[in-house]
């Protein structure tokens, strides 16, 4: 019989615990409208769990270009114990933050790593224009995509999904940006789901076949962009994207540091390794995750793992202690 060949060692399983640090922390601040601070404790829990996974990580683009203020993920933090592989490290302790302070849907911590070196470097841009799709349509999605009209996008798709365009849905962040590309595809016959925020959640909506939405599109953060496409790659689900600085001030830090906004990336792109681990984990309820919900002394979580390599999904239900492991919360 032919010896199986095992993988090396998940990194992804570990990470899970970094998504749920930052989820069972920021879970305490549902609804209590006050996100710099529900920000900064899940950023801190995300960085306490992160030093414990030995890997020499590095954050590859942290939020402060768009957010304006700083917190212990910025751009280039070393992360880690220090022993162990280079990586590259992306993170979003709260990938909804305005969501999270209104108690509302599809709030996610998200983490991603690959290989050191594997991540495009597109530090200080904040936007990025996405198209995001799932392995039906994959590497038909040609880089023209992105400046063909809505309705020829979604007649690729149509066929591609072999659903006609007036089953498709179109997740979108609602914003006065996205007016005319909305009213584009509505005029196509597709549909369109507008949700406040939170476009790695609509990045993973659409990277999985029949889970609510079937592309992506418009301008979200330049770091989500790079998460989801590491979700893309996991997938087997293809992306697009370009810069897209929203103010002069973005736009001149993106010129001084010589950063192209006519460049289109796809996936391979802006994850140049297969070997990425993907996770994110429910902080509310949502399409894709449950919340976390606190039972006096226990908590439970509900987190998703992907691993590029091998193309691995799991679903990863926990419950934990908190006295014993989170006495803090
Ligand atoms: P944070 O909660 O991490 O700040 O991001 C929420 C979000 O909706 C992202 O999912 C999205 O990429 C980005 O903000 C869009 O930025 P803006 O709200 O400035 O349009």
């Amino acid at each position: 019989m032919e010896q199986q060949q095992h993988p090396p060692r998940n990194l992804g399983l570990d990470l899970v615990r970094v998504t749920e640090a930052a989820a069972l922390t920021a879970g305490r601040w549902i609804g209590r409208g006050q996100p710099e601070e529900a920000d900064a404790a899940a950023a801190e829990a995300m960085l306490q769990a992160l030093n414990t996974l030995d890997m020499q990580g590095r954050i590859v683009l942290g939020e402060e270009s768009k957010l304006g203020r700083h917190s212990p993920l910025d751009s280039g933090r070393k992360v880690g114990t220090g022993y162990g592989p280079e990586m590259d490290v992306m993170v979003d302790p709260i990938d909804g933050t305005r969501l999270l302070m209104h108690g509302r849907s599809g709030v996610l911590a998200v983490a991603a790593v690959a290989p050191a070196g594997s991540m495009q470097r597109v530090a200080p841009a904040a936007y990025m224009e996405k198209i995001v799709v799932d392995r039906e349509v994959g590497d038909k999605l040609v880089s023209e995509t992105l400046d063909a009209p809505a309705a020829w996008t979604l007649a690729l798709i149509s066929r591609l999904k072999n659903k006609p365009i007036r089953d498709l849905i179109v997740f979108m962040l609602e914003r006065d940006r996205h007016k005319h590309l909305v009213e584009e595809i509505r005029a196509a016959g597709a549909r369109v789901w507008l949700r406040g925020d939170g476009d790695i959640a609509g990045g993973l909506l659409a990277l999985q076949p029949d889970v609510g939405a079937d592309v992506l599109m418009g301008v979200g953060g330049a770091a989500e962009g790079i998460m989801a496409a590491c979700a893309a790659r996991a997938l087997g689900g293809a992306m697009l994207a370009r810069l897209a600085p929203q103010s002069d001030h973005e736009r001149e830090d993106v010129a001084a540091a010589g950063l192209d906004t006519t460049k289109i990336y796809t996936e391979h792109d802006l994850v140049a390794s297969d070997d990425v681990f993907f996770v994110a984990t429910g902080i509310t309820n949502g399409p894709l995750l449950s919340g976390v919900s606190y039972f006096g002394d226990r908590a439970e979580t509900y987190s998703i793992m992907l691993r590029g390599s091998t193309g691995t999904r799991r679903v990863i239900f926990a419950e934990h202690s908190i006295r014993r492991l989170f006495s803090g919360l």
